[in-house]
């Protein structure tokens, strides 16, 4: 991944600046306020009429759809660009950008979106096997579906480089979707079990011993035995474990060859999105589902793997949000989470997303499971989103912005932040007493002095003191709404009075530290503020 040293490209690619990776585009870093539209919405262009402009409505600027190899390839070798060629239009039209799902070997583990060549011949393209039996699911060891898949894939990089290399309105894409294997341990066909009882690919050794002091727990444990020779059971363990790391590298390793052969047509990141297990908590279990698939306990093999496919991506459908996103904060791998929840949970998600280094955020099916397009949590959360978001790509590449969520299940969130202790709570009543309260408060703040912060966001309020300064008390400096206009921030309306102030029961507030005043998000819809700090001696 090239540094700010490098020289600047105006194609797409993803580049480390200060403290975070991100997208550049046309030579300036972006961020996705994206939405992905149903499975098969995006196969007819009379049918994703309305949605584009729902899609706008919604300030997406960016729309995930899926293009199916069936559609693209429904003869060998015979490539219709009907369905490439019109969202790419039609995104322009509305100007937005478009990531294309290429739905090709497998989607969600089965392999239905292949077309009916590759799926009616099965000697020449086999399946799984698994303790089930034969399952509408292409082996990883086919070699023949591998190399057609690749062979589908650049054809499609290729008539995107054709059509939309000096645009730049596709600025990524996604590999395959949710690859893994669902119901066993490891794939049975009896070319993958030679495979399993072979030797570990020298590639895959040779990672572990290179990148042997950074490797991920999760890894470590996997390679406990740290034999550097002999089968998968011999390096990995027993068959759950060894099957665990041997899917892994099974699907990575035909993913690499498909992005490799697509990349050389046209070198736009690539990435793959990850079915995650069901259960907050149960990630690092082997388990079941999806086992294979870039989860987060996989990471180093699918790294080791898989060198053309720049970003692991997470699917979040779970409560943990939080947790599951900081799992994949690692190795340095960039944050975009493809799918999601939308409304007021996915506004607060898409706020830590970017504000924990995110490049993108996008909720699942946006056509339908947004009520309110117009004016929704959601569109209100990309809205301001977008009107800041220059200030918020020079805070994550300063490292000087962090976020926060609360919810049902957490209704307060502390955190330590330039150089003062945060406590963020869900904000008590709104000032409009006839809008209902919710259960979902969010915020982004972004320190731009000593004492100064901008904070963005809605539905909590925030009491501060000093870490570890027994008699120091924390106090409003000044607290401003504000709105960024034309690259300046400009003041909306000063905050005092009842808008701060939550007690004026001073004995016990200065016993506890505190002033009696806190920054309030009392309106409902999000908005920055502009907060300045003191503290004093009590
Ligand atoms: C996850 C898949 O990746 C999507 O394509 C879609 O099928 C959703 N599940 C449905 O909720």
């Amino acid at each position: 991944m090239p540094d700010l040293a490098e020289p600047i490209t105006l194609q797409p690619h993803l580049r480390r600046n200060g403290a975070a990776t991100q997208l550049f585009v046309d030579g300036r870093p972006m961020l996705l306020t994206a939405g992905e539209v149903d499975n098969s919405s995006g196969t007819s262009r009379a049918w994703m009429a309305p949605i584009w402009e729902k899609c706008a409505q919604a300030k997406l600027n960016t729309v995930l759809a899926a293009v199916p190899w069936d559609l693209l390839e429904p003869e060998e070798g015979q490539f219709d660009f009907d369905v490439i060629d019109g969202l790419l239009e039609d995104a322009r039209a509305h100007d937005m950008r478009l990531i294309p799902l290429w739905f090709g070997a497998w989607k969600n583990g089965l392999s239905h979106y292949c077309p009916l060549w590759v799926k009616a011949d099965q000697r020449r393209f086999p399946r799984t096997l698994t303790r089930f039996g034969n399952l509408e699911m292409l082996s990883t060891h086919s070699t023949e579906a591998r190399e057609a898949d690749a062979r589908a894939f650049a054809a499609l990089m290729r008539r995107i480089r054709e059509k939309d290399g000096g645009i730049h309105t596709i600025p990524m894409i996604q590999l395959e979707n949710e690859v893994g294997l669902n119901g066993d341990v490891r794939d049975r066909h009896p070319d993958a079990e030679k495979a399993y009882n072979s030797q570990v690919p020298r590639q895959l050794v040779d990672y572990l011993v290179a990148n042997e002091d950074n490797l991920l727990p999760e890894t470590l444990e996997f390679w406990a035995s740290r034999k550097r020779e002999g089968t998968w059971a011999d390096l990995f363990g027993d068959d759950d474990s060894a099957g665990a790391v041997f899917m892994a590298w099974s699907y990575a390793d035909f993913l690499e060859e498909v992005a490799a052969a697509g990349r050389a047509e046209y070198p736009i990141p690539v990435f793959a999105n990850a079915a995650l297990a069901p259960f907050p908590g149960t990630n690092r279990v082997h388990g079941p589902h999806a086992r294979g698939g870039p989860r987060a306990n996989v990471m180093d093999i699918w790294r080791a793997a898989a060198p053309s496919i720049e970003m692991l991506s997470p699917d979040i459908y779970r409560p943990d949000y939080e947790a599951t996103l900081q799992e994949f904060n690692r190795l340095d791998n960039p944050l975009f989470v493809p799918e999601a929840r939308p409304e007021h949970e996915g506004a607060a998600n898409a706020f830590y997303t970017f504000g924990i280094g995110g490049i993108g955020y996008s909720p699942f099916g946006v056509e339908n499971r947004i009520a309110d397009h117009a004016n929704g949590p959601m569109t209100q959360a990309y809205r301001l989103i977008r009107q800041i978001s220059d200030v918020i790509l020079q805070h994550q590449s300063a490292g000087t912005i962090t976020a926060a969520r609360v919810h049902p299940d957490q209704t307060e969130q502390q955190l330590d932040f330039g150089g003062y202790h945060w406590r963020i709570a869900r904000v008590h009543h709104w000032r409009t007493p006839k809008i209902p309260m919710r259960d979902w408060g969010y915020c982004m703040i972004m320190q731009t002095g000593p004492d100064e912060f901008l904070v963005a966001g809605t539905g909590i309020q925030i009491e501060f003191s000093k870490p570890g300064e027994e008699r120091t008390v924390v106090g409003l400096g000044s607290v401003d709404e504000v709105d960024f206009r034309f690259g300046r921030w400009e003041r909306r309306r000063r905050l005092s009075g009842d808008e701060i102030m939550h007690s004026y029961s001073h004995e016990e507030l200065n016993a506890d530290n505190q002033t009696g005043t806190m920054v309030k998000f009392w309106e409902p819809e999000p908005l920055v503020m502009r907060v300045k700090l003191y503290a004093y001696q009590k």
